[in-house]
């Protein structure tokens, strides 16, 4: 069985989580995107976290800076000065223009206190970084611990994170793009995930049957079209991860499933 159900995180079922914030309404991984979301109504947010030279951990998806922003390059080979100055609006729409890369530490701040955060450990490319470190230290000095996930597809990444943060919940993505081993959890036994967190094409009765036999909840990622959601939700998913949270939980409210 789990070592924790998450019962405090997964207060709506299934919850819906806002993917890189309401990322099709404005640029994703920003403030802007965060906000947005909840005022949408999303339950929860996902964003991604990587560290720059100076290891400051910073929220943005790819590793090189060119499709989100004004900069150029990799990102762990900038500072945090120069990464927090760079526009990461204008490439989304000029509506947009001056909103920043968010430092990890600002979006806890401000959304934690309102809404729990998926935190998605973005150090694939980077691995041995220490950014679980980085990572669960300043939640700990946040005192955040209860309103986080943490994720990742590297089990051996969630796997520090259990040794320096057990109490921590950890959530496994999958995809069915990945080598066997991987996409079906066999080192979950490192991961000790409290979640899986598999991709849309990997979720299914079945699968959902199987986490569950495993003591874990299922978040489905990434959910955009309400029909896809009113059916995953009808299997029994615990989380929706969207760049639409608007439309899915319009969706949801349409065709409820669970009490
Ligand atoms: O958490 C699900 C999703 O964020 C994983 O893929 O590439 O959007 O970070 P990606
Ligand atoms: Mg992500």
């Amino acid at each position: 069985m789990p070592i924790d159900d998450l019962a405090y995180l997964f207060h709506h079922v299934p919850a819906v989580i806002a993917h890189r914030g309401a990322s099709r309404r404005a640029p994703e991984n920003t403030l802007e995107a965060f906000r947005l979301a909840l005022e949408l109504g999303a339950h929860a947010i996902e964003l991604d976290v990587m560290l720059s030279r100076d290891r400051v951990p910073v929220v943005i998806h790819d590793t090189r800076l060119e499709r989100t922003t004004d900069g150029t390059g990799q990102v762990h080979e900038h500072t945090w000065a120069e990464l927090g100055d760079l526009d990461a609006g204008s490439k989304f729409s000029a509506a947009f223009r001056g909103a920043r890369i968010p430092h990890l530490e600002h979006v806890l701040e401000e959304i934690g206190r309102r809404a729990w955060i998926n935190i998605e450990l973005k150090n694939y490319a980077t691995r041995g970084d220490g950014l679980e470190q980085v990572v669960v230290d300043l939640v700990a000095r946040m005192g955040l611990g209860r309103k986080v996930l943490l994720s990742s597809f590297n089990p051996l990444s969630l796997g520090r994170a259990a040794r320096l943060a057990p109490q921590v919940a950890r959530g496994l993505l999958t995809m069915p793009a990945m080598p066997v081993f991987l996409r079906e959890g066999w080192l979950a036994f490192v991961a000790k995930p409290h979640s899986y967190n598999l991709h849309l094409d990997q979720t299914n009765v079945r699968s959902v049957r199987a986490a569950r036999a495993r003591g874990a909840r299922v978040c489905a990622w990434t959910v955009n079209d309400p029909t896809d959601a009113v059916r995953i939700a009808a299997q029994g998913v615990d989380g929706i991860i969207t760049d639409v949270p608007d439309v899915i939980l319009a969706a949801l409210t349409r065709n409820p499933q669970r009490g």
